[in-house]
């Protein structure tokens, strides 16, 4: 048997000051990961999560919507071993607004932060790979959300960015799958963080009754999509690759039918 375990991995989270990127690094420390490099914009609360994080968790600044940025970073990287085990595509930014009223500076800035960001972190992660002498297996995560399986009245641009990051995600497990690297995403649904629940955009959002829409009765939390990141970075889930995992609740079971007008992320 294969055990869920991260022991010796190294782990590169981005979007990781907070929310789900915070839950995720720390299911990763959960899992013994050897290293954690934690990055996000938001610099003072990644190093308050970094320090929660403990020892083996290294916090730097990271705009993953920036190539410049991403070039910073891989000193960084190198001077840690190099290629981390595990790259999570985490950060994202909910935008909300109707077709009509869509503004098409959001719709690219959603587009360069959620699709973007997630495309530079693979090619970061390639470049890293070609580099290494004797090149080990590796494993990528991207977070898409449900709102990439099915769409969303009112918030059209994180919609569209979220199926963006599944068909990347499907393409570049083609391709890297016989560089054994696999490339697989989740796919959230509502769970509480700033994004949701905490976000000023959804507050007139009747959350009680979201919840008691779904299967399981109950909005997620930032561990259980910490936890599902850590199965897919993990050698437990060694033949999985080009997936997207809901990890929503059941949402997608059902028909959505009856609250046409939700519109969170
Ligand atoms: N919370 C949910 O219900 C939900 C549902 C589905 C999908 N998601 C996805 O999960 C991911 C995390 O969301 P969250 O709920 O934790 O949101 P959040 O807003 O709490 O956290 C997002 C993090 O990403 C960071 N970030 C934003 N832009 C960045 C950039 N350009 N460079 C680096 N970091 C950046 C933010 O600073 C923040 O720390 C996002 O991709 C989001 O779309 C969330």
């Amino acid at each position: 048997m294969v055990e869920l375990s991260l022991s010796g991995k190294s782990v590169l989270v981005t979007g990781a000051a907070r929310g789900l990127g915070a839950a995720i690094a720390e299911a990763a420390v959960a899992h013994d990961a050897r290293v954690l490099v934690v990055a996000d914009i938001l610099t003072d609360e990644l190093e308050s999560t970094a320090e929660r994080l403990g020892p083996s968790a290294h916090a730097v600044r990271l705009d993953v919507a920036d190539p410049g940025s991403w070039c910073g970073l891989l000193p960084v990287l190198r001077a840690l071993g190099g290629r981390p085990d595990v790259l999570v595509n985490n950060a994202g930014i909910v935008t909300t607004a109707s077709i009509a009223d869509l503004d098409p500076a959001d719709f690219e800035r959603t587009l360069a932060v959620n699709v973007g960001g997630t495309l530079l972190g693979m090619q970061a992660f390639l470049r890293l790979h070609h580099e290494m002498a004797s090149p080990r297996a590796g494993s990528i995560v991207n977070v898409s959300s449900v709102r990439g399986l099915i769409g969303a009245g009112g918030a059209a641009a994180y919609s569209a960015s979220k199926f963006a990051v599944r068909g990347l995600t499907k393409s570049a497990a083609i391709e890297l799958g016989p560089l054994g690297i696999r490339v697989n995403a989740v796919c959230p649904g509502p769970v509480v963080t700033d994004m949701s629940v905490g976000n000023p955009l959804f507050a007139a959002m009747d959350w009680d009754r979201y919840a008691a829409s779904l299967p399981l009765g109950t909005l997620g939390r930032p561990v259980d999509v910490g936890e599902a990141v850590a199965w897919l970075g993990s050698d437990a889930s060694a033949f999985v690759t080009g997936i997207d995992l809901p990890v929503d609740g059941g949402l997608t079971a059902t028909s959505f039918s009856a609250q046409p007008q939700e519109t969170t992320p």
